[in-house]
């Protein structure tokens, strides 16, 4: 099988060592207040496990969760029973998504309970990455609230791996990989502002992460050629991207884009 096993590679210097594409659960736990072009149903628990047993064969070995998922974060905790070591997960905090609703909490306090919580819902005793969930005020996030040094010290004390940011700007991102290892950027073929965070990160031998590589999906609705192909063209085109995560419940588009990603990348 044309899979990933053999093009893993380091995440900056977290020390991590990640498959290119990581598979993002949004959709494992989450249907409200979406933005995906259509519908879907959450999978049941057998779906899950099919999947993320599909996912691992493929040679993927990165989780994206977040507490704002809906339920991923305890729903991947049981489906992960006796495989932690074969996973590097990545969640996040700051963001919680109740009653249909985001809101955002960056105090030391609450950072300390969701990653804590986090623990506990995915049943570990480590998280290899927690991002901060920017509500897109990244500056100020960064600047003006506690969350950072709150994940330095959560850091230092070994509940978590490394730490970072998902934003929505540059000047966010750049700050961001002063101290953390991580940013995770929006990087597409109609949204590029980022790619100075990747340019810096890869300068300075940091972690970057890309989501919505295929944005969101819509980038699939153009015609001609494969928008997927076009996409990952894109995005491992640029030797600061570590990974790529995208988020699909379909075994056959899993497939798909775990063939494509080897073969850009000459696996
Ligand atoms: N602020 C943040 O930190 C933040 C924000 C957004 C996303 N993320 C993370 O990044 C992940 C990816 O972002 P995303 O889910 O918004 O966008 P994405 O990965 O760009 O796109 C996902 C969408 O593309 C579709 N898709 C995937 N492969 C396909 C294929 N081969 N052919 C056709 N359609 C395909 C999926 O539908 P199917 O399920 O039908 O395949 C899904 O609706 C998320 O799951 C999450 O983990 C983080």
């Amino acid at each position: 099988m044309n899979g990933l096993h053999a093009l893993r590679r380091p995440l900056g210097s977290t020390g991590l060592e990640v498959s290119p594409l990581g598979l993002g659960t949004v959709k494992l736990g989450r249907d409200q207040g979406v933005k995906y072009p259509n519908g879907f149903r959450i999978p049941d628990d057998r779906e899950a496990a099919d999947l993320l047993a599909l996912a691992r064969e493929l040679g993927i070995n990165l989780l994206d969760t977040a507490p704002a998922y809906g339920r991923s974060e305890e729903r991947l905790g049981p489906l992960l029973r006796g495989q932690r070591q074969d996973w590097v997960i990545v969640s996040k905090t700051g963001e919680e998504f109740d009653g249909g609703q985001s809101r955002f909490d960056f105090s030391a306090a609450h950072t300390r309970l969701s990653v804590e919580r986090s623990l506990r819902r995915l049943e570990t005793d480590y998280i290899d990455l927690v991002l901060v969930h920017s509500d897109g005020n990244d500056l100020h996030v960064l600047q003006r609230t506690e969350v950072y040094e709150t994940l330095e010290r959560l850091k230092q004390e070994g509940l978590i791996r490394g730490f970072g940011f998902s934003g929505k700007t540059v000047d966010g991102g750049l700050l961001a990989l002063q101290r953390g290892d991580c940013a995770m950027v929006t990087y597409n073929l109609g949204e590029q502002a980022e790619k100075a965070v990747i340019d810096h990160a890869l300068a300075h031998h940091r972690g970057i992460l890309v989501k919505k590589a295929l944005a969101s999906g819509h980038a699939c609705l153009a015609e001609g050629q494969d928008p997927v192909r076009a996409s990952f063209e894109l995005v491992f085109g640029h030797p600061g991207v570590g990974a790529a995560i995208v988020g699909t419940i379909n075994p056959q588009h899993l497939r798909h884009n775990v063939a494509l990603a080897a073969e850009v990348l000459g696996g």
